[in-house]
């Protein structure tokens, strides 16, 4: 197994980081991994915004839901979807930008933001460093637009912390591979290997929290999605120029 496979599949997320910063050079590295992929049409629909600033981290952090972990990493990163750059280049052609009236234009941006996730974590974790996602972004998004001066058709779908790290909580278990990878056709037919990833991750979570949780996968993940969770997100979509229509 080299190096770079080795890398990813000891991944786990860190949510305390030493007090140490990183340097501009492996942070530019970083950046430069999530701008070399693929991405669709090359039309590059979406940026990475950097914070180090105290005082916005401590607001983002806020406004992430008090998720500390994001005033205390050195860097927050956030990847926004953006179609600004499209729209200039629309104007520059004198052409409608029909796109972004559709769900399309969502899925696009969320995918290229995905990979350039992906990219950011394998580069960040090979140098040694820690990293969690926060999809926290999406939760109060009108007043992160405001506090990051983000133009009309640019929104936040995801940050990133980056920061040493200070804790080692242990790989989370994953689902069992018969649910994940399908041969040839779907096969729907999983509730036996739930039951036996829900055992799994009760397990874990005992051993994680000392014995004071042994909440499973099923009961967790259903307990978030019997709700829509970040009910901001439709509305202020539709403030930032997405999914209007011309009635
Ligand atoms: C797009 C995305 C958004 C996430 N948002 C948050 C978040 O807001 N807060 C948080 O603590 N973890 C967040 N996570 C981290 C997940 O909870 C974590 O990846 C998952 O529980 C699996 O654990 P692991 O990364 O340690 O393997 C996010 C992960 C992804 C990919």
């Amino acid at each position: 197994m080299n190096s770079t496979i080795q890398t990813i599949l000891n991944h786990q997320s860190i949510r305390n980081y030493a007090d140490k910063a990183i340097d501009d050079g492996d942070l530019m590295d970083i950046i430069k991994c999530a701008q070399a992929e693929p991405n669709s049409i090359n039309g590059q629909q979406f940026s990475v915004i950097v914070v180090k600033d105290a005082q916005i981290k401590s607001k983002l952090a806020a406004l992430c839901g008090d998720q500390d972990y994001i005033a205390k990493a050195p860097v927050f990163l956030i990847f926004v979807a953006d179609y600004h750059k499209l729209l200039l280049a629309a104007k520059k052609n004198e052409k409608p930008m029909e796109i972004v009236t559709d769900v399309e234009a969502l899925l696009v941006s969320s995918v290229d933001i995905g990979i350039a996730l992906g990219n950011s974590i394998a580069a960040a974790e090979s140098i040694g460093l820690g990293v969690v996602p926060i999809g926290g972004v999406r939760q109060n998004p009108e007043e992160i637009i405001k506090l990051l001066n983000l133009p009309q058709l640019v929104f936040p779908i995801s940050g990133l912390c980056l920061g040493y790290p200070a804790e080692n909580p242990g790989q989370k278990p994953r689902l069992p591979i018969n649910t994940f990878m399908h041969l040839e056709t779907y096969h729907p037919d999983m509730e036996s290997f739930i039951d036996e990833y829900d055992d799994v991750v009760s397990e874990y979570m005992s051993a994680r929290t000392g014995g004071q949780s042994r909440r499973n996968w099923s009961k967790s993940v259903s307990g978030i999605y019997k709700s829509v969770y970040y009910p901001k997100v439709t509305p202020t979509l539709k403030q930032q120029g997405f999914l209007k229509h011309d009635d």
